[in-house]
This record gives C-alpha cells, structure tokens and sequence, in this order.
C-alpha cells in the first residue's frame, strides 16, 4: 500500500531550481517522439558535462542545494558543479558499509561519490548513464576524489548493463522523469535489486493531475521542458501503479518541495503566462520534488 506524507514547507520555501526547470537552451519535442525526447535530453546534459570537462562550468546551477555542506566540500567542485538532481537520494537510502548501489542516471557521479564513501571500502557503487561526457565527467572526478569503490558504466536505463539480483539499493536524482519508458526503467531496478533490495529515488513528480485548467495537459506538458524534468514527470498515482506492477512492496511517496513560478525563471511557454497568476501558481505547486522509497520482497 502506497502512503504519500507531505512534509510542512512555507510558501515559497523551495531553494533551487531542482533539475534546473528554468531550461532556456532546450528545443520542445513533440511528446510523442520518444527518440526525439532522448535526443534533447543528450544534448541538454552533453553541454552540462562538456561545460565542466572545459572548466566553464562556473557556478552550481541548482542540484547541489540539497547536500550536506561538508560531505560536499570534501568531493571535486567538477563534481558538485554539474549536480542537477532535485533531491538527496542518498539521505533516504539508508546505506551501510559492503553494500553494493547502482545510481540511475549517474551524471557527473556527486550521488556515486557519496554512496562509495557511505558503502566504504568493502562496498561497491555502479553509476550507469548514457551519455558519454558525463561518463568521463564522472570517472574524472572519481580519479579526484581518489575514489577505488566506483564504476562509471555506459547503458540506458530501460536496458540496464548490470546483471539480475546484484544490487543492495538502487539509488536516482531526478532521471525517472527524463526517460521515455518508465515502465522498462522500473522493471530493471526490480530485476538489478537483490531480494529485500530497496529504491530510493528523488525525482519529479505532480501531486494529482494536471486537469481543472483551461489548457490541456498535454499543452501544459508540451510548453514545458522536458529536458528540465518537468514535461515528463510521472503523477504519484501513475509513479506508485508502475512500482505496484514491476513488483515492489512498501512503497512511500513523500512530497518535500513544491515548484513556484520563480523557479521557472521567466522560462514559461504562453500557454501558462496566460493563466491568472492565482492558477498559474496552484498548477505549478502540483510539480513537486519528492522522495519515492520501495522495496523487492
Ligand atoms: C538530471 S541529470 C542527473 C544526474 C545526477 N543524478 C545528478 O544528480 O546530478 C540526468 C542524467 O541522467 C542521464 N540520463 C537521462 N536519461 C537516461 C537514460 N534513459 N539512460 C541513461 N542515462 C540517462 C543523463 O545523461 C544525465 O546525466
């Protein structure tokens, strides 16, 4: 049974712009054109990683808010700088020394990092992404950090490169929302996972539906950024069927943050800029950064 448990949060309260909502570089692909989706999401995190790989990186643009900051003063600033996560997957995972983690969408490796340094030397942590300037982002930063208990590996998350019954904890920040199939992505987890393995995942996700507004879903979705894991966040009830399906038990949904019209930074398509700013603000507050928790019997 599902529970969902939202934690109190002030008006306005949300420090960052999670996976970087405000998107201005993004094309808008037809949300039925999964390749064409993939595609963006490359390019949008090819540029993030190259950015660093460059040292051009400059400042943290939003994912790094969530951390500890002395666990992140301890890690290269290459690493901290291309976090775009919305959360801190790793508060929720509950690591413990020899366990071995796999990272959903690994990007520059600040998730990996922490996760090796929770598991220890006697632990092990896969990151996997499909893109190949995070992956020598990430394995850069992992020769920096001195980091032995690592491994960056190429793959798609709907066709994990990593065997079944293989892994303590899975562990994402904000990557669900980015892919194409959820279901496929779901379902690896669940087969990566060991049993009594568990999912701990910061992502994207609507807290009830995006109905009631005198736009469509689908012009809501459309005008947003899909590359800035907004266009594909899954709704909680949609995000809890898929884990129910794939097999997961003890699932737990907990809103923490709820997104507002600064953090889209002026970057909302017509569509929205059109509604009262009383409704604009209750559909935005429905896009949440929330913590998803489940485990494999
Ligand atoms: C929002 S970033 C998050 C990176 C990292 N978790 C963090 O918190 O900074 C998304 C990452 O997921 C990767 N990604 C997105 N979709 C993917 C897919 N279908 N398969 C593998 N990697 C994917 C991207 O290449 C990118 O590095």
């Amino acid at each position: 049974m599902a529970s969902q448990t939202e934690l109190a949060q002030k008006p306005g309260e949300m420090q960052t712009e999670g996976c970087c909502a405000a998107d201005s570089h993004s094309q808008r692909p037809a949300l039925n054109d999964p390749e064409a989706i993939r595609a963006e999401v490359q390019l949008h995190y090819g540029r993030v990683a190259e950015q660093q790989l460059k040292g051009r990186g400059g400042q943290d643009c939003c994912g790094s808010d969530f951390y500890d900051l002395e666990d992140l003063s301890q890690l290269p600033d290459t690493a901290v700088n291309s976090s775009r996560g919305c959360g801190n997957p790793n508060a929720i995972a509950s690591l413990a020394p020899g366990e071995t983690v796999l990272d959903l969408g690994s990007g520059g490796g600040l998730d990996v990092l922490l996760a090796a340094r929770q598991v220890g030397d006697t632990g092990y942590v896969y990151g996997v992404d499909m893109n190949d300037s995070m992956l020598e982002l990430a394995r850069r930063n992992a020769d920096k950090a001195g980091a032995t208990n690592v491994e960056f590996r190429k793959g798609d998350l709907e066709d994990l490169p990593l065997p079944a019954d293989s892994v303590d904890a899975v562990i994402s920040n904000c990557v669900v929302n980015l892919t194409t199939d959820k279901e496929k992505v779901l379902n690896e987890a669940f087969r990566v996972l060991r049993r009594g393995g568990r999912v701990a995942i910061s992502d994207i996700v609507v807290d009830g539906d995006l109905s009631g507004m005198p736009v469509s879903e689908e012009q809501i979705r459309a005008g947003l950024s899909w590359a800035g894991c907004i266009s594909g966040a899954l709704t909680i009830s949609e995000f809890t069927h898929l884990l129910q399906a794939a097999g997961f038990q003890d699932i737990a949904i907990t809103i923490e943050q709820r997104y507002t019209t600064e953090d889209f930074n002026g970057e909302l398509p017509p569509a929205l800029t059109n509604l009262s700013p009383n409704m604009l603000q209750d559909l935005l507050q429905r896009f949440t950064g929330s913590s998803i928790q489940a485990r494999k019997p």
